[in-house]
């Protein structure tokens, strides 16, 4: 039987569809996820109403089951000195049963072929990722599309070329400030972002029950993520900015102790 597929550019009316295609197969009842769910949905009205659309989604047979998300460097609020010409992938998603049946590179082939993208947009950029239980790689997935390495990047650091060439990265220097407390600086564009933020609040608080620790929504308060110079959400402890990620495990909890408590 033939399935019936279409792609829509997401519009107010499809933002439910747009966050069940994430939600649909993971746990969402989580306060976590439902926090990043309000804010996410937030975040997409703001998009379609001072940006462009910023997420395609993909209907076999009227089911939301993929999803492209992107935007415009420029509309970034806390870059300094955005490429007009850059417009960022920030992630991709089929469901589990309908990957590797060419939705993916449908979706992707109607951003790049947009005569909208086309007339705006030198390059395209992503910072790959590949979280567990989500199936096929996005990284190999982009560099089957036609993505490559940057010069001075990261292996994850990927540009596709319209029109020129390859060019830099943006280099994450995170800048030191004068403050006390932990400060946890997130985007809000992943519904599943706050359970990471909680598990590093609880991580810092197993440390010291006592310390201040406050998210701060980097698209709602640039001014805070620009004086750090971030390019990136990142975790603050007294002022200085962590190295490790919540991902990196034991050397994570030991880099919390060390900035909580410089004296031992
Ligand atoms: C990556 C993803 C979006 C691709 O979508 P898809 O519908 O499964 O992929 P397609 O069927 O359109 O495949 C497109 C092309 O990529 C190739 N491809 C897809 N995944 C690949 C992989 N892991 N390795 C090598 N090639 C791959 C296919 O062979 C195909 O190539 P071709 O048409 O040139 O022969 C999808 O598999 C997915 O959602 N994976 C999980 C991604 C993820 O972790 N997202 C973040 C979650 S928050």
């Amino acid at each position: 039987m033939t399935q019936d597929v279409r792609i829509e550019d997401l519009k107010e009316n499809l933002l439910d569809d747009r966050i069940s295609v994430c939600g649909d197969e993971q746990p969402v009842e989580q306060l976590s996820v439902q926090k990043g769910i309000g804010e996410k949905k937030q975040w997409l009205r703001k998009m379609l109403e001072e940006s462009s659309s910023p997420s395609k989604i993909l209907y076999v047979d009227n089911k939301p089951v993929g999803q492209i998300l992107y935007y415009p460097e420029s509309s970034i609020p806390f870059l300094k000195d955005p490429d007009p010409k850059m417009l960022h992938v920030r992630c991709s998603f089929v469901h589990l049963a309908q990957q590797g049946k060419g939705h993916g590179k449908a979706l992707f082939k109607s951003v790049v072929n947009d005569a909208k993208t086309q007339a705006k947009y030198d390059r395209l950029e992503t910072v790959s990722f590949d979280p567990p239980g989500c199936g096929l790689s996005q990284t190999a997935f982009w560099k089957r599309m036609g993505f490559k390495e940057r010069p001075e990047g990261e292996p994850h650091e990927l540009e596709y070329l319209i029109n020129g060439g390859l060019t830099r990265p943006r280099k994450n220097n995170p800048r030191r400030v004068g403050e006390k407390g932990v400060k946890i600086f997130y985007e809000p564009t992943c519904i599943f972002t706050h359970q990471f933020s909680d598990r590093i609040a609880e991580a810092v608080r197993a440390i010291d029950p006592n310390v201040s620790v406050e998210m701060v929504n980097m698209w709602e308060k640039p001014e805070m993520a620009k004086r750090r110079a971030l390019v990136k959400g990142c975790v603050y402890i007294n002022g200085k900015p962590m190295k490790h990620s919540i991902f990196d495990g034991e050397e994570f909890k030991r880099e919390v102790q060390a900035l909580l408590n410089p004296e031992d």
